[in-house]
């Protein structure tokens, strides 16, 4: 038996891997909706966009990042490549983003080096609603001024990169974790308290490695027992007090609102000083749709100058779910502003002329394909989403005309078909 005899084997359908979200229509419009409206704010902002790797040496992380975090430690996807080299799908971009500003000397030039990027992070987490395996950010960097200024700068540029999309129901809450001078002596101070409570073996171990995790444990009893826990921004040095106090100044200045929280742990190592979240009301457990804050001490971790650096991760796919959560939509719905039906071999080749004209033009547009009626290519124009539709059938190619619908307004007029490429930009205001 020849292989052109066998039958066709029946393939089972593949699906996605867990926790990794497919974007299709409709809901693909209203991601690219989201993601352009945080990168454009963030241009607006004079944020130069920067295009990082997908995957890095595995060192970048546990270096930058932090050994004892959840994220080095239990979630990252790493593996060995075919040349024995440890690499890992980037978890997180400020990372990334320091080691290409260290290594293309981009810290030598003018000061801020201010950054923006996009696009998907990879975390082995558990899947729920709202957090994925593969996570979709747009982020900021500014990096080498130590101004208190610019974590205002980006604390507000994130506040406003929410609200461009009508959001409103979220806040934002703010902190200090000092800097490396104030921390030594805060940790013994908490770790002294911490001893004082009767901890399972577990906690006990989180409180010497990492003590600050200890009081984001979500636990009734633990939020009980820590209720006392000493708080770093109550331990702050003068310098740093007065740099948070000069951030939530300006805040002021902006009209930013935003609640204090003391007990916030990110689950980043890298934060000094001002360190802030987003959260939504709406999203339930998975609240945070976005996040950031300061790290002076990161660049010299990675073995550059010893610069400061801000910058917020925000998260698109959560952003999504908080524009369902308050019933918005982020893009116009609308494929194309304008769909041809062209009805005949002829009328279709001149209706594409017209479309590539249009197109060209700028005017958004596409036209049915196939051999359907009218009422069939009707429908097209309908599920586009179609402020105009044009028909070109027998009758009008014969009088040099095309018939221009508004789908709206449900009226419809003979045009020239010569002028019709005008006529949609003069009544699409373009
Ligand atoms: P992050 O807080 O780990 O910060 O992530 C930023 C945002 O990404 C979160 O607020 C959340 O909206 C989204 N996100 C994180 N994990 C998931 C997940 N598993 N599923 C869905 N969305 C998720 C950072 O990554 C820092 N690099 C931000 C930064 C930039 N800090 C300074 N510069």
């Amino acid at each position: 038996m020849n292989s052109s005899e066998t039958t066709q084997k029946k393939f089972k359908a593949l699906s996605a891997p867990k926790g990794v979200p497919d974007y299709v229509p409709p809901t693909s419009a209203e991601f690219f909706a989201v993601r352009n409206a945080f990168i454009g704010a963030a241009h607006t902002a004079g944020y130069e966009h920067i295009e990082l790797p997908v995957f890095e040496e595995t060192a970048l992380y546990a270096r930058g990042v932090g050994e004892s975090t959840d994220i080095v430690s239990k979630e990252m996807y790493t593996f060995e490549d075919r040349g024995g080299r440890s690499v890992t799908l980037r978890p997180e971009g400020t990372a990334g983003v320091i080691r290409a500003v260290n290594e293309h000397n981009l810290d030598r030039g003018q000061l801020p080096v201010k950054l923006a990027y996009s696009g998907p992070f990879f975390r082995y987490e558990r899947p729920q609603a709202g957090r994925y395996r593969q996570l979709q950010q747009v982020g900021v960097e500014a990096i080498g001024v130590d101004d208190p200024a610019l974590d205002a700068e980006v604390v507000a540029l994130a506040d406003r990169c929410f609200r461009s999309l009508g959001l409103t129901g979220f806040r934002l809450e703010l902190t200090s974790l000092g800097d490396w001078d104030d921390r030594p002596a805060y940790r013994q101070k908490l770790q002294d308290f911490l001893r004082t409570l009767p901890l399972d073996e577990e906690t006990q171990h989180r409180a010497t490695i990492n003590p600050l995790r200890v009081l984001d444990d979500k636990r009734p009893e633990m939020q009980e027992m820590l209720a006392d826990a000493p708080l770093m921004v109550d331990n702050l040095s003068d310098s740093s007090r007065e740099h948070f106090e000069t951030v939530t100044g300006l805040l002021d200045d902006l009209g930013v609102e935003y609640t204090i929280n003391p007990r916030m742990v990110r689950g980043l190592d890298y934060y000094t000083k001002t360190c802030f979240e987003f959260v939504h009301d709406g999203l339930g457990a998975q609240s945070g749709i976005g996040g950031g804050g300061r790290y002076d001490g990161l660049m010299k971790q990675l073995g550059g100058q010893d610069l400061s650096g801000v910058g917020f991760g925000l998260g698109v796919d959560r952003a999504l779910l908080a524009l369902e959560a308050e019933k918005l939509q982020a893009s116009s719905g609308r494929r194309v502003d304008v769909y041809g039906v062209a009805l005949g071999a002829q009328a279709k080749a001149r209706m594409a002329k017209v479309i590539n004209d249009l197109r060209q033009a700028g005017v958004s547009a596409d036209m049915s394909y196939g051999d359907r009626g009218l009422k069939g290519a009707m429908k097209g124009a309908d599920r586009a989403g179609a402020l105009y539709a044009l028909v070109l059938g027998e009758s009008e190619l014969n009088n040099g005309t095309i018939a221009v619908k508004d789908l709206q307004a449900h009226d419809q007029t003979d045009v020239d078909i010569t002028s019709v490429v005008g006529e949609l930009q003069s009544r699409l205001g373009q």
